[in-house]
């Protein structure tokens, strides 16, 4: 059964109480962290309250600090977003949550959680699941420690895994290693959160769905892709972190190569998530390394007429150490050396405290051969919004409506939120977290994967980092460095500013 048809099969037999009530215990390692407070609760809030997660889970928050399941909710609160009819729902979601203090390095403390997992399991078969919101520097230590004490007795055993997944070919390799001596890749959950967003999982519906489209998916018929990620705010008191990995760790080597995968993989035999993702890792084999000339840099600098934290430039991060020269913007272009896309440009964007906030993809076709119509034509563009106001819409050509007899570009637009009105899309980690409890991989990356990731990137940020390589300044608020429009245009990517989509009025 593929992915998402064993996740509505999950949500309909808990929906019709066919279930069965083994006990599924969703460990949170980390559970006093930033991303268990901001992410991980209000999901497993979401699941709960929707009735998606098997009858019989109970949730165990794990952490060094002396905390209580109360206080845990009070720090997630403003994320949680409870409203005042859901109160008595929350109140029995919070019953089934327990926690348990311990230390990520000793043996023992593992052992008394294993004990407490038991106790909820009372020795009948059971399921676990470890969401690992750590940071880095004890992610060993507790797999190893998960691995030797932790592992269900009887039923079976899932680890989820955020990124970093290690700073180059070599740590990452070290991790993928140590994981796999532990694990199988069965059981390991690798996620990467835009593989979970609504329009990154339509890409495949789109291209192997339609007719319209899979024909013309390829260099005879696309001129150039452009992949972009933009934020409109800074680092943000975030900069310690951020210094250390850049936007090309942070973004670029994951969410935007992930899409491009799915944009350039051939058909696979079936939705398998083996069969998918071995599609993707071809993608990635035949990729060259990025190289330093196909590629612009850029580091926010703060705009003096701008308002409150538009002020402050990357430096003024009192988090960022001084003279960084960490990239907050990365526009980088890729080739990928097969029969369908030889000489194609993948344009990859990304940035922080930029004018907008969007991520997107979007094919550009060739001109038409043969113009009869004096250059008045501009190019076909394909373009999946992703975020926000999720749409997909093709920019064409349609004759001036009217007496007149001359082309003008429009626009065929499915804009989701004028054509699903009703329908609300759950947050990425909402299907990814369910998928785990479903067993199935298709949108979290294979360990192989990975390691292709990486290599194609490797090179270039060692070189960046040894060579101090000075990212260009922008200004927060605008568009990002003018180079790496120039350099867009130098590969094929042609922007006419002719035509500006707009959100229909819903
Ligand atoms: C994270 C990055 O992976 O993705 C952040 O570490 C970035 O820097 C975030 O802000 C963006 O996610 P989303 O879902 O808000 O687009």
């Amino acid at each position: 059964m593929a992915g998402g048809d064993k996740s509505a099969q999950l949500i309909r037999d808990t929906m019709e109480g066919t279930e069965q009530t083994v006990p599924h215990i969703f460990v949170v390692m980390g559970a006093s962290g930033d991303l268990a407070k901001k992410k991980i609760y209000p999901t497993l809030w979401w699941q709960y309250r929707e009735g998606l997660l098997p009858k019989n889970t109970i949730f165990v928050g794990y952490a060094r600090s002396a905390l209580t399941v109360d206080g845990i909710m009070a720090k997630s609160q403003p994320y949680l977003k409870v409203k005042d009819t859901e109160q008595a729902k929350f109140k029995e979601f919070v019953s089934m949550n327990k926690y348990v203090k311990g230390s990520y390095s000793e043996r023992s403390a593992f052992e008394n959680l294993d004990a407490e997992l038991k106790k909820i399991e009372q020795g009948q078969e059971g399921n676990r699941l470890f969401y690992l919101a750590l940071p880095p520097s004890v992610f060993m230590e507790v797999t190893t420690n998960i691995k030797a004490t932790c592992m269900s007795p009887k039923g079976w055993t899932r680890v989820i895994v955020e990124k970093p997944f290690g700073k180059d070919s070599e740590s990452s390799a070290k991790l993928s290693n140590h994981l796999s001596s532990l694990f199988s890749e069965e059981e390991i959950y690798r996620i990467d959160h835009y593989l979970g967003k609504e329009m990154v999982q339509n890409l495949m519906i789109l291209r192997f769905g339609n007719m319209i489209f899979g024909p013309s998916w390829n260099r005879n018929h696309i001129a150039s892709v452009v992949i972009t990620f933009k934020e409109p705010f800074g680092t943000q008191g975030r900069g310690g972190y951020f210094d250390e990995f850049g936007i090309i760790r942070d973004v670029m080597q994951n969410h935007l190569l992930q899409i491009l995968t799915l944009v350039a993989m051939e058909k696979p035999v079936s939705t398998d998530a083996e069969a998918i993702r071995n599609e993707k890792v071809k993608v990635l084999r035949c990729m060259p390394e990025l190289k330093l000339e196909n590629v612009v840099l850029g580091q926010y600098v703060g705009n003096p007429d701008g308002k409150g934290d538009e002020k402050l430039g990357y430096l003024d991060d009192s988090t960022v150490p001084k003279g960084s020269v960490t990239p907050t913007f990365a526009a980088a272009v890729f080739y990928i050396c097969n029969e369908r896309w030889d000489g194609v440009p993948f344009i990859l964007k990304c940035g922080k405290a930029l004018n907008e906030r969007k991520a997107e993809v979007r094919i550009q076709f060739h001109e038409p051969p043969g113009d009869i119509f004096q250059s008045q034509l501009q190019r076909n563009e394909l373009v999946i919004r992703v975020q926000p106001d999720e749409a997909v819409y093709c920019k064409f050509m349609t004759k001036k409506p009217g007496m007149s007899f001359s082309p003008v570009e429009t626009e065929l637009d499915l804009t989701y939120g004028a054509r699903y009105k009703d329908v609300v899309l759950p947050d990425a980690y909402v299907r990814l977290i369910l998928d785990v409890f479903c067993g199935s991989q298709m949108h979290f990356v294979r360990t192989d994967e990975l390691a292709e990731a990486w290599r194609i990137f490797t090179p270039l940020l060692h070189q960046i980092e040894n060579d101090k390589i000075k990212p260009v300044p922008y200004t927060y608020g605008g568009r990002g460095p003018s180079e790496a429009d120039e350099m867009a245009a130098k590969h094929n990517f042609r922007f006419t500013g002719t035509y500006k989509w707009t959100k229909p009025q819903l």
